[in-house]
């Protein structure tokens, strides 16, 4: 295994290689993920909701996603790293995007960065960033960081306008500079056209098979979220209930005196 890179996942898309990315934000999770081969690990703005408990990914900060690519960073051999834009930390300036793109890569140790949409504003800041040298992921179809404004989660681009809208931004932002572009819950049918009318790879959120990669919340792919299941997760492991009985074997065998056992005592 060696170094991921940009041109390798460019080259994966040509060969007809499907590319994997899942998100981790921290230095054990980012170790083992590196560890089994993933080719690029998200420090996604999902830590919102996974990491730190919030409602939405909204309340993320520039300085909390800092913290956490920092500590992917540590554990990260091999993986290309992503970091996640919050929320307001590209929306207000041109000038403050780039300096907090930047930060991802100076400061943290990101090789690229992503960011939600395709207005206009955006897709001059990816044409900018890529300009100088900074890696930009899009990501479109479904776009947490504008719940409130789309009204929900819901499935997007399943009208004909809306898939047409949809590959419009989804070339808008390949010719800006972006290296690949993350599809959130759209259909299938749509998530394989985008894919095949686009040079980058395509990374599907629940995009479909048809995408040129796949992307899970780690916490997600490890049963490790329960509160909600979206259909397009698909749960690798169940750890949440593993770690709810090892609280619980823990907590029984210290209160009957069965832990520490002589093996556990100096
Ligand atoms: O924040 C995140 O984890 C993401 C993925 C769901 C693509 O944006």
């Amino acid at each position: 295994m060696s170094k991921v890179t940009i041109k390798d996942i460019l080259d994966a898309k040509k060969e007809g290689r499907k590319l994997t990315m899942l998100t981790a934000f921290d230095y054990l999770t980012a170790s083992q993920i590196d560890a089994a081969g993933i080719d690029m690990i998200l420090v996604g703005d999902s830590l919102g909701m996974v990491g730190l408990g919030y409602e939405n990914t909204l309340p993320v900060t520039m300085e909390e996603m800092l913290h956490h690519t920092k500590a992917v960073k540590r554990g990260v051999k091999n993986a290309l790293i992503i970091g996640d834009m919050p929320f307001m930390s590209y929306q207000l300036s041109e000038d403050e995007a780039l300096d907090n793109a930047s930060l991802f890569l100076k400061e943290a140790g990101a090789e690229a960065v992503k960011m939600e949409g395709a207005s206009e504003r955006i897709v001059e800041l990816v044409e900018r960033l890529t300009s100088i040298g900074i890696p930009v992921t899009g990501h479109l179809g479904l776009t947490p960081q504008s719940i409130h404004q789309l009204g929900g989660y819901d499935v997007q681009a399943d009208t004909a306008e809306a898939a047409k809208t949809l590959m419009k931004e989804a070339k808008a932002i390949q010719k800006a500079g972006a290296f690949s572009l993350v599809l959130e819950k759209v259909p299938a049918d749509i998530g394989k056209k985008v894919s095949e009318a686009l040079k980058i790879p395509t990374i599907s959120c629940g995009g479909g098979p048809g995408c040129d990669g796949q992307v899970l919340v780690t916490s997600d792919m490890l049963g490790l979220f329960t509160e909600f299941k979206p259909k397009f997760v698909k749960r690798y492991a169940k750890l949440s209930e593993e770690m709810k009985k090892a609280f619980e074997s823990f907590r029984q065998e210290v209160e009957e005196g069965k832990f520490p056992g002589k093996e556990h005592s100096y």
